[in-house]
């Protein structure tokens, strides 16, 4: 038996037995008497998982080890903490949010950009025990007002403005328009000042951050539950209602340790990058959380694969910090690749010091694999995952044994994660063929426990499809050697650029224009991002307007009410929506028409006409 298997049988066949070792990785102020116990995780052990990733550290003479590498190529400005450093800011921002009446249990709303305010934020929350909710910076005022409404926040931790390349995006007045839109008023704002877009902060509402934070006294950590949650992060679902993706402390800790050294195979001293946005999952996980609670240096980059200022703009980074594992989305390769195809921008710096480039997010394409693969010469690590896991269900863990790797598979299930996949009847498909793709009960730790403040959709969205299982919303296969292979959603939610987004939620905006009927979003494959939404609208009778007037409108009220991360340009007006006769919309249909792939009309269609339709209107954008 090889050596994955052997760790394989024993996380499933003894999960506590396994997952009591990985916790002794963490450092608990009451060991948990239990390992699992009444469907949670670690029950009665106590913690702190701010301690685990900073104190801790300091106390074991890594002080002065750099914790947090900032480079940001969009402002010019690299900036290193060390642990020691880190930890006294952490601390004292902790103060101040303690000052302004925070304490554990009680949630604060972080809408930063990539600084290292925004880490310092995250572990501050961590340190009182508070939850935090992290909104990505891409969404609109109305996805923010949403989330401040649901997640109900004691104070809001903000900037004056994020930077992408082609604009400064002034964060103040994103926040105002949320904060009008929301029922729910915070008690504080507290905003960053950066220099290229200073706030006008309001009386009474906002302080300044800096000089917050300096007239405050660092804070201790509080010891809080294994079982308290450490964070909310809001993801898409089917629906306009994004759902709050519950993480607590314990799981989190034992799992994302654990993986550091299995799944990554990273050791503490070492550089880790996990280039994405603080906003993800991704971001939460590998950027701040595991790196830190394994004593690496972790690197935040505010910038991005290409254009800032060129497609070596990785390569400099990995080059310049002596980063030795890169986790970065596909698409962030491909459009790598796009823009230097013989790879020449990676030849100019010495990347002798990476040891693997694991990437995640979406599917990882042949091509891109290959490319990467000869590119850098070193494994090319397709790992799969989602916000809800919070960790990696399937990959290649370098840490207990590389595996033979099969293009288009992210190899086989993480130890911890017990992987069926179903027919429609609930019993588990033959190898090779395409079923839903599931997790067999109980999830290990760190996967989420709950949706916050909502356990009916939970129940709802994930466990009642498939009793005893976990629904990924994901479709695939295994095959004869058990390597899975991921194919897609099965619902709703698509993935541009890697980043996850509901259709439902876009058809919900569309609806909203006075002169649209009905509608249809659907992905469509995109060579660059993977997949790019498309919206379908049918006009109300008697609309008479320009129809390409109306798709303008469209485009520009998705960006207005969801943001600019949707991408949403492409709205066509067409003169009716295949559907069955029952009503349902043929989305699956009308996705094959608009890949090109063959598609074949449904018996049940009500007016096949309408699949030509669909055909045209595709033809014509
Ligand atoms: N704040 C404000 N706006 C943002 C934003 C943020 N944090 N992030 C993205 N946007 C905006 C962009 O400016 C762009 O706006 P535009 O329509 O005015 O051009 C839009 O949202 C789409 O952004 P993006 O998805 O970044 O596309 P892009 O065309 O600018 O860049 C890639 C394409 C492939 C380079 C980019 O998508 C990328 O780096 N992807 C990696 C994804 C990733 O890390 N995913 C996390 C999972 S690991
Ligand atoms: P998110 O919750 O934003 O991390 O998105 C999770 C979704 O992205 C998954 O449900 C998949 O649909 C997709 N995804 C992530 N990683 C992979 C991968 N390695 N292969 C295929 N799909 C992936």
């Amino acid at each position: 038996m090889s050596a994955y298997d052997e760790v394989y049988r024993r996380s499933v066949e003894q999960p506590e037995r396994f997952w009591g070792e990985a916790a002794r990785g963490i450092d608990w102020d009451v060991p948990p008497p239990v390992v699992y116990g009444e469907g949670r995780w670690f029950p009665g052990g106590r913690l702190n998982t701010c301690y685990n990733a900073l104190d801790r550290h300091v106390a074991a003479g890594r002080g002065d080890q750099p914790a947090l590498i900032h480079d940001s190529p969009v402002t010019g400005v690299t900036g290193v903490r060390t642990y020691a450093g880190l930890l006294e800011e952490v601390a004292r921002t902790a103060g101040l949010l303690r000052d302004l009446g925070v304490t554990a249990g009680d949630t604060v709303v972080i809408y930063l950009p990539m600084v290292p305010e925004a880490v310092v934020a995250m572990l501050a929350c961590a340190r009182l025990g508070a939850v935090h909710s992290v909104v990505f910076g891409g969404f609109a005022a109305r996805e923010l007002a949403v989330r401040i409404d649901h997640a109900r926040p004691k104070v809001v931790l903000s900037a004056s403005c994020g930077i992408e390349p082609s604009r400064v995006v002034a964060y103040q007045p994103l926040l105002d328009d949320a904060l009008e839109q929301a029922v729910h008023r915070p008690a504080r704002c507290v905003i960053l000042q950066r220099p290229q877009c200073v706030a006008e902060l309001r009386e009474g509402r906002d302080l300044d951050w800096e000089q917050a934070v300096r007239a405050a006294d660092p804070a201790p950590c509080v010891s809080v539950a294994a079982t308290d949650p450490l964070y909310v992060l809001y993801t898409s679902g089917t629906t306009g209602s994004p759902k709050g993706v519950l993480r607590d402390n314990g799981g989190h800790a034992v799992a994302l340790h654990w993986s550091m050294s299995h799944v990554y195979g990273a050791a503490p001293g070492e550089v880790f990058w996990a280039a994405s946005d603080v906003g993800w999952v991704v971001g939460h996980s590998y950027i701040v959380y595991a790196p830190l609670l394994a004593g690496c240096t972790t690197v935040l980059y505010e910038g991005k694969p290409v254009g800032t200022p060129d497609p070596g703009a990785f390569w400099r980074v990995v080059a310049t910090h002596g980063v030795r594992t890169l986790f970065t989305a596909p698409t962030a390769i491909r459009a790598i690749k796009k823009d230097d195809p013989s790879g020449n921008f990676a030849k100019k710096w010495d990347l002798s010091g990476l040891r693997y480039l694991f990437l995640a997010g979406e599917r990882l394409d042949p091509d891109t694999y290959h490319w990467a693969s000869d590119l850098l010469g070193i494994p090319v690590i397709d790992h799969w995952w989602q916000t809800e896991t919070g960790w990696p269900v399937a990959a290649n863990c370098v840490g207990i044994e590389p595996l033979p790797v099969k293009p288009g598979s992210p190899t086989r299930p993480v130890p911890g994660w017990d992987v069926h996949v179903l027919d429609a009847d609930g019993a588990d498909c033959p190898p090779g063929t395409d079923g839903a793709v599931t997790v067999k009960l109980p999830l290990p730790p760190g996967a989420l426990p709950t949706l916050f403040r909502d356990e009916p959709r939970f129940s709802r969205s994930y466990l009642e499809r498939y009793p005893g299982h976990y629904l990924t919303g994901d479709g695939g296969h295994l095959d004869e050697d058990g390597y899975l292979y991921v194919m897609g959603r099965i619902d709703d939610v698509i993935n541009v650029a890697g980043h996850r987004l509901s259709t439902g939620s876009m058809e919900e905006v569309l609806a909203e224009h006075p002169d649209v009927a009905e509608c249809a979003v659907i992905g469509v494959a995109d060579e660059l991002k993977g997949q790019l939404p498309m919206g379908f609208v049918v006009l109300k009778a008697g609309a008479e307007r320009d129809p390409q007037e109306i798709e303008r409108e469209l485009t520009a009220l998705v960006r207005t009410r969801i943001g600019p991360v949707a991408a949403f340009r492409r709205a066509v007006v067409v003169p009716r929506l295949p559907k069955t006769r029952s009503g349902k919309i043929l989305r699956a249909t009308m996705r094959d028409i608009a890949d090109g792939n063959p598609y074949d009309a449904p018996s049940t269609i009500e007016d096949p006409g309408a699949l030509a339709d669909i055909a045209q209107a595709v033809k014509g954008t």
